[in-house]
């Protein structure tokens, strides 16, 4: 069967749209860290608004068969097996497209794809039969500590090795491994001199980008040219308790309260107790954000881009003032508080637009405690949550993340995610949070 059987439309012409769909296709031998790259990917460029989604073969091999009892099934000779591989692979690419065609922007495809005649089926398909484009990402890594410490941190876990012990699975997976050494092709310049592509070698130490064009691309190869893999923690936490929250009034620049004061003194105590490697802090221009780093002894760096949301004309209101004096904004709002932008001011969506040079540095970063605002640090947290596949979940739920007064969120980056703890410190805020309000058809209404 042909990966385009069931799709007719589609041109050649259509490389030339600006928003053609991309299809970014990895490259490399196992426990290189392909489904890792894909899925941060993925994340940030949902993140940033472009839908985006991976399609990791893998578990299509899974789900089409339950053979994998060893190594065995990777074998070049196993003709039988190799059936199967080739049959996901085509199975795989249809969703691609049937996703890209149904409004995805970017599928990942996350595979080997470790030869020269698997990337010229995909080249075929993608860029000559569905006319998108194609980026292809490998990655090669000959340190065999790093090769070990993957298959200890990600491959235990494999559904391929339920109850297996770590010494075997271990075994197993080095000689997986080797099946596909015996026939990996990497990418080359001049036999592949069509096609797009960018090598990211020992986890980044080089990287080698070839033909890349268009801001998509631009945009991939330079966030994946920032990542690493060095373990870190990353702190966030909103400023202490201020006399503008006491008032429950938004945004402004008041100084912090006497229990904002005391929350900075215990953010001083529990970041000195953490003894953490190398502390950065970073907080926004605002006073209340500086004010409670005044203790922690640690080089400090002010962003703008950190500073609150500017709510424009109800800058300083309280949310029953707006409502009261602009319902018609404050209606606006409920409906769509990610996209709502207030009059002279910004939305959640300019927020994230704002704050993609912050992350971009946190992730070239070691250990960083960013003390920001609550809307500042939503936009961050949905980053490192990922708790979204689609950009459309990320809209509703980014705007109402529960970010509390007086609590630290440790991030500490673990297999492919992040763990999270929220560490309440024990010095009473007002609780900020107005939640996602209650929509009836005649009605919005908070319940708070
Ligand atoms: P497979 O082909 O078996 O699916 P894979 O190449 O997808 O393997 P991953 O499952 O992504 O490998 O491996 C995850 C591990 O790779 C993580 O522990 C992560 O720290 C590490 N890693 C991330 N980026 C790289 C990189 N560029 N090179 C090597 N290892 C990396
Ligand atoms: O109330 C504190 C605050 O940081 C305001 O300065 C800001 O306008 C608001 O939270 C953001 O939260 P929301 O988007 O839920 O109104």
């Amino acid at each position: 069967m042909d990966a385009t059987d069931c799709f007719s439309l589609s041109t050649r012409e259509r490389t030339d749209f600006v928003n053609s769909p991309h299809v970014i296709a990895m490259v490399g031998l196992p426990a290189r860290g392909k489904t890792y790259i894909s899925k941060k990917l993925s994340r940030y460029l949902n993140w940033i608004g472009i839908k985006t989604r991976v399609f990791n073969l893998g578990e299509y091999r899974r789900h089409a068969t339950t053979a994998y009892k060893s190594h065995d099934f990777f074998r070049a000779d196993n003709m039988a097996a190799m059936k199967i591989r080739t049959q996901c692979a085509v199975e795989a690419l249809n969703d691609v497209i049937r996703w890209l065609e149904n409004g995805g922007e970017v599928a990942v495809f996350d595979a080997t794809n470790s030869t020269l005649d698997r990337r010229k089926m995909i080249y075929e398909v993608i860029v000559e039969k569905m006319g998108y484009k194609l980026f292809f990402v490998e990655s090669i890594c000959d340190d065999p500590k790093i090769i070990e410490q993957n298959i200890k941190e990600v491959k235990i876990s494999s559904p391929d090795y339920a109850n297996m012990n770590e010494d075997s699975v271990l075994t197993d997976f080095l000689k997986r491994i080797e099946h596909y050494q015996e026939r990996y092709q990497p990418l080359d310049e001049e036999r592949e001199n069509k096609i797009a592509f960018m090598k990211i070698y020992n986890t980044g130490q080089k990287v080698v980008v070839h033909k890349h064009e268009g801001h998509v691309e631009a945009r991939i190869v330079y966030y994946l040219m920032n990542i690493h893999i060095t373990p870190r923690t990353i702190y966030l936490t909103r400023h202490g308790e201020s006399e503008q929250n006491l008032m429950y009034r938004i945004g402004g620049d008041s100084n912090l309260s006497s229990r904002g004061a005391l929350y900075a003194k215990a953010l001083s105590s529990y970041i000195k107790e953490q003894k953490i490697e190398g502390l950065r802090v970073w907080t926004s221009w605002l006073k209340r954000a500086i004010q409670t780093v005044a203790d922690i002894p640690a080089p400090q760096e002010r962003w703008k881009a950190l500073n609150e949301i500017d709510a424009g004309i109800c800058e300083e209101m309280t949310y029953e003032e707006i409502r009261e004096k602009f319902p018609e904004d404050f209606s606006a709002r409920d409906q769509n508080k990610f996209a709502y932008r207030y009059p002279r001011g910004e939305s959640y969506e300019d927020l994230v637009a704002r704050l993609e040079p912050v992350i971009m540095e946190l992730e070239r970063q070691g250990n960083v405690l960013v003390v920001s605002h609550q809307a500042v640090i939503r936009c961050l947290l949905a980053y490192f949550l990922d708790k979204s596949a689609e950009t459309q979940i990320v809209a509703d739920e980014l705007p109402y993340l529960r970010v509390p007064l007086h609590t630290v969120i440790k991030l500490t980056p673990v297999a492919y995610g992040c763990h999270v703890e929220h560490i309440k410190l024990p010095i009473e805020a007002v609780d900020t949070h107005r939640p996602k309000p209650m929509v009836s058809p005649f009605h919005l209404y908070a319940f708070s």
